[in-house]
């Protein structure tokens, strides 16, 4: 006999198959890479992963992790200001603040607990936060939760309109906090935000700026450290958060970078710090690992700029359309979702993993493939996925 719970989404559940949303998991029996092995598929070339710098397997950021099990253990087993915080989290703490340009850091268990805790932590009800239209769905529940919370005003602003976030600072008149978060890159799209603009706009309202860097860092700037790096503007920005979970070796976990004071007080009053544990051991030590790579490697960063200025291309001179960008997350928009899922399935079919989006995770009427391409992607790789979207837009009349 099903719960009533049950009686209520099972329904829906049926409507996602219905729909053609239904998301099905895929089973990989070998590490992230450029080719994974999935089950019941062999062999396939990842365009789906945020394994941007390909390090999630590479030799010395999985040896860290193994020496740090060994010397440490699984886990701190309670939260960091109860029962200790290794060594290994205050040196990766050091290198996350010198990556991204700031006087310190602190680390979380994953990126969205790093943003759920910034507006929650810092704003109170006098204060503020203004949000792009197409930020993550981190940052939009991490503004949720501090307005019910915190008592602190929010609003939105239309994606990258600096006039429209310009006549909401002047709106908010006298708050005594004004925040505004933004993604670096935004994710569905590939987007950059204009931060020399937005630091402008933030200097003349006095208002604190902060980027989620989650698709920049690593990715964006001669030497990865992200947007502020691309832009010229390292230093400038007051808080970064990012995540440890994807070009930074791909395990989990994610940071705040931001002034000592600000790292400080979080330490002190940030929820998710001072109710959950740390990141294990073994992630920060191939974090750490991942970072002080892409200190000594910065040519991963021109490979991996190289490989999506080449993917772009190519599949421009096939016909398609994508998004325009200088990211390597490359957006085909088909329109309807069961389309993208379709295109999705069909690329699989031929070897080659590409997620395919809908609404509502991009508005309506806009759904996508999305390629993501890593600096370990080899031309061999993108030209034989290259083949399988000739063959599959064919079959799709797309091309
Ligand atoms: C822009 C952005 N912020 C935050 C996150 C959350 O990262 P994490 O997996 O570390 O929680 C993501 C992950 O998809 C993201 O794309």
């Amino acid at each position: 006999m099903s719960s009533r719970l049950e009686q209520r989404i099972e329904p829906e559940l049926e409507q996602f198959i219905q729909n053609g949303t239904y998301k099905r998991l895929n089973y990989l029996s070998s590490p992230q890479g450029a080719r994974v092995q999935m089950e019941d598929r062999g062999e396939v070339i990842m365009l789906s992963s945020n394994n941007y710098l390909g390090l999630s397997n590479e030799p010395t950021v999985v040896a860290a992790g193994k020496e740090a099990l060994d010397r440490y253990g699984a886990g701190t087993a309670s939260v960091r200001f109860i029962c200790g915080t290794f060594t290994i989290h205050r040196a990766l703490e050091a290198a996350c603040a010198r990556l991204v340009g700031t006087a310190a850091s602190l680390s979380f268990v994953s990126a969205w607990n790093a943003n759920e805790a910034v507006p929650g932590t810092l704003l109170t009800e006098h204060d503020l936060v203004i949000s792009d239209q197409l930020n993550h769905a981190s940052i939009i529940d991490a503004i949720r939760l501090a307005k019910a919370m915190s008592k602190c005003q929010g609003a939105v602003y239309q994606h990258g309109d600096l006039s429209d976030l310009d006549a909401k600072l002047t709106a908010a008149g006298d708050r005594r906090v004004k925040m505004v978060i933004t993604d670096g890159v935004f994710s569905m799209e590939g987007a950059i935000a204009k931060l020399p603009d937005l630091i402008e706009l933030c200097r003349k309202h006095e208002a604190v700026l902060v980027v989620d860097d989650s698709h920049a860092t690593g990715v964006l700037g001669k030497h990865g450290r992200g947007t502020a790096e691309h832009f010229g503007v390292v230093g400038e920005v007051d808080m970064i958060t990012s995540t440890l979970g994807k070009a930074l070796g791909g395990a989990a976990g994610g940071f705040v970078a931001a002034s000592a004071a600000v790292c400080d007080y979080m330490t002190q009053r940030a929820r998710p710090q001072l109710f959950s544990n740390a990141l294990p051991p073994t992630v920060a030590a191939s974090a750490l690992a991942s970072i002080e790579y892409l200190e000594a490697h910065p040519e991963r960063v021109t490979t991996l700029r190289e490989n999506a200025s080449y993917f772009r291309d190519q599949l421009l001179g096939l016909g398609f359309k994508p998004l325009p960008g200088e990211t390597p997350i490359i957006p085909v928009i088909l329109g309807e979702t069961a389309a993208a899922i379709r295109m999705s399935d069909l690329l699989l079919k031929e070897g080659v993993f590409v997620t395919g989006f809908g609404y509502p995770v991009v508005p309506q009427g806009q759904a996508r493939v999305r390629c993501q391409i890593s600096a370990a992607h080899t031309r061999a790789d993108l030209d034989q996925a290259l083949a399988a979207f000739r063959k599959v837009g064919r079959q799709l009349g797309l091309i």
